[in-house]
């Protein structure tokens, strides 16, 4: 049995709390949160005794075997290298850092400690189609890839961001539209057409002037470590939602998948086209999804990865070194956009 212990009782922890309940071999030993009243809420929503205030105390605690850390952006990094240090198993939500130093000090710990297992919460690498996307990827059914190019949309309001002082600050969040949202989308290009290794950026704040100090919009041009060419263009400041819209090219096949579906597949062969539709469509039977619909149902895939891998001793499927690499990009971006676009190594851990 691993025993587990959130810290960070906001928004995103329900999603960690029924997906830790949700798995066998899992038990939910104790929650931490600095604000009492968010701790003593979810603690009675969840049948949760045991909390704390301080996660120092959490970290001495002998029954707690695996630290999930669901807080701001900021104070990701202490809590995960103190965690380590005290021998605690480690799952940290996104972005693992918001700087260079956060992701160095994090994969310097995450590499002292082998003998721990240490993930970074990156869901939708669990569910079903986006796998069959990186086979049918990996087994080059698109012919030699050209072009990857992503468009993402989804609406953060002025109200979002002043709810949280964190939200929309360099020192909090590091960053806006690409580090808080659309970092699923881009650790998806990386999960699925492998690591990205140049940028050239321009970030801008369009719509969120004097609320937030960090980008709502951004673009840039990615140049993969395989020579596939790509584009990203992001906003949080549009009238649509959440949508994503994924078009990859190769000499035999071309799809657009929007939102987790293939809205648009061609092929030069007719029975290529039909498989890769039906790899892509999702399943009948959704899986559970606790918060927003967009957070998708792959927390509770992944928790299950993370303690099969500390019950088995092997690696989870999301390293935090991984999740700490899908971070590294959007530190390039930033610089990129900070030097007038100009080309940016990506920088690997
Ligand atoms: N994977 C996803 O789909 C997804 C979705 C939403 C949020 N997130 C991520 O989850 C994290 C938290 O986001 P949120 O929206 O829940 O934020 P939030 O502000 O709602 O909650 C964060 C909580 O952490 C607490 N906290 C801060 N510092 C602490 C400390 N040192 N010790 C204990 N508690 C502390 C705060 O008091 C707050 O209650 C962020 O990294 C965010 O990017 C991920």
């Amino acid at each position: 049995m691993v025993r587990c212990g959130v810290v960070g009782c906001g928004v995103i922890a329900p999603t960690h709390i029924v997906g830790i309940q949700s798995v066998e071999n899992a038990k939910l030993e104790a929650l931490c949160d600095i604000d009492v009243e968010r701790l003593n809420r979810r603690g009675e929503e969840f049948g949760v005794a045991k909390r704390y205030t301080d996660y120092h105390d959490m970290l001495a605690d002998k029954d707690v075997d695996l630290i999930h850390v669901c807080t701001d952006h900021a104070s990701h990094v202490q809590i995960v290298v103190d965690a380590l240090n005290a021998g605690k198993h480690v799952i940290c939500e996104k972005s693992a850092g918001r700087v260079d130093a956060d992701l160095e000090a994090m994969a310097n710990a995450a590499k002292a400690h082998p003998e721990l297992v240490s993930s970074g919460i990156f869901q939708h690498r669990f569910v079903k189609q986006n796998c069959a996307f990186k086979e049918l990827v990996d087994n080059n059914k698109f012919g030699q890839m050209l072009m990857v190019n992503l468009s993402f949309c989804c609406l953060r309001t002025n109200e979002y961001y002043q709810k949280d002082a964190w939200r929309g600050t360099m020192a909090g969040e590091g960053g806006g539209i690409l580090i808080n949202q659309a970092i699923h989308h881009l650790d998806q290009l990386r999960f699925v057409f492998g690591d990205i290794v140049n940028v050239c950026a321009v970030c801008g704040n369009l719509a969120h002037q004097g609320v937030i100090e960090v980008e709502d919009t951004a673009m840039f041009t990615i140049e993969f470590a395989s020579g596939v060419l790509g584009s990203v263009s992001a906003t949080n400041a549009s009238a649509t939602r959440w949508r994503t819209s994924l078009v990859c090219t190769g000499t035999q096949a071309t799809l657009e998948y929007a939102n987790e579906k293939p809205i648009y597949v061609d092929a030069l062969d007719e029975a290529l086209k039909q498989e890769i539709e039906t790899a892509l469509t999702p399943p009948e039977k959704a899986e559970r999804i606790v918060g927003k619909s967009y957070y998708g149902s792959g927390h509770t895939a992944q928790i299950a990865d993370v303690v099969d891998a500390i019950e088995n001793k092997r690696a989870p499927k999301v390293s935090l070194i991984e999740a700490i690499n899908s971070s590294s990009l959007i530190m390039a971006v930033y610089e990129s956009a900070r030097n007038n676009g100009a080309k940016t190594a990506v920088r690997k851990y």
